[in-house]
């Protein structure tokens, strides 16, 4: 199975993924949060949702996974750090997960699907090595919007659904992974759709969401694959970093991000 991840684990990129915790990234998880329970997070990344997850059931385990190691490292020492022992991180590949059949009692991904080949056999996995009873939780991007005009987030926009494309992912899914859920075998009263946002406005947010993306355009794996695959021109990125550096800068700028969320029950 190809690999279609269009950037990479540097640390403009883990800047902006480990701000994410399970208050600010996926809530609609926290009614069905139960002591002692065993949790998988798919495509963890630098593993802040993973440690909020853990967390959250002190009495239970929650084991992270992700298909190459550079972040694993990084995620172990936040772990350490925050002092979460009920945690572990591995390698795993969400097409071919290495757990037995019914070993979890929740099977979580935050924004994973939209970067992988096919999304409906991943669902199939994570429902596999899930529990009967347990839940399969998903949460991908579903639309864009920010104020004020752009040239150059639009061109962001623009260069990374592209490529994500190109390499066979799926731009902004959300509003869509009910659908796939039902393709790998949920019926529909087994699927719950539910929809979560995120908004970068005030001078702190701005600065984090703006900053990160700006870096990004200057040095990460999206920036050196985007031009040496032909999706950008190197003047491309200056044009996006500008445009974020502008967004951070102006007070009545705004970024939203609306997610599609299932949980879906075996
Ligand atoms: C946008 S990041 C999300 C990271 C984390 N879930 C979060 O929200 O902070 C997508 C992650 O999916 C991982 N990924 C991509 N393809 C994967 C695969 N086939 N199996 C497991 N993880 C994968 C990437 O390495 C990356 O860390």
């Amino acid at each position: 199975m190809s690999q279609v991840y269009t950037t990479d684990h540097s640390a403009s990129v883990l800047r902006t993924h480990s701000w994410r915790t399970v208050a600010n990234s996926a809530p609609y998880l926290l009614p069905h949060l139960k002591p002692g329970m065993k949790i998988l997070d798919v495509g963890c990344g630098p593993g802040s949702i993973t440690i909020s997850l853990a967390k959250h059931i002190p009495s239970g385990h929650v084991t992270g996974v992700e298909y190459v190691p550079d972040p694993l490292e990084g995620a172990r020492a936040l772990a350490q750090a925050e002092g979460v022992s009920n945690i572990t991180f591995q390698e795993g590949n969400i097409h071919a997960l290495p757990f037995k059949d019914n070993t979890f009692d929740m099977v979580h991904a935050h924004q994973v699907l939209q970067h992988i080949t096919d999304p409906v056999h991943a669902l199939k996995e994570m429902r596999r090595v899930a529990k009967d009873g347990g839940i399969i939780a998903c949460r991908e991007s579903a639309e864009l919007s920010w104020y004020p005009e752009s040239e150059g987030i639009a061109k962001w926009c623009e260069v990374t659904e592209r490529m994500q494309r190109a390499k066979g992912g799926n731009p902004h899914p959300g509003r869509m992974i009910h659908v796939w859920a039902r393709e790998a075998g949920f019926d529909s009263r087994s699927v719950e759709k539910s929809a979560g946002a995120w908004c970068f406005g005030s001078d702190e947010e701005r600065v984090y969401w703006g900053g990160s993306m700006e870096d990004r355009a200057r040095s990460s794996g999206f920036a050196k694959n985007a031009v040496e695959e032909g999706f950008a021109e190197p003047e491309d990125l200056e044009i996006v970093a500008k445009g974020w550096r502008q967004f951070v800068e102006d007070e009545n700028a705004w970024f939203g991000l609306l997610h599609g969320q299932i949980l879906c029950w075996k």
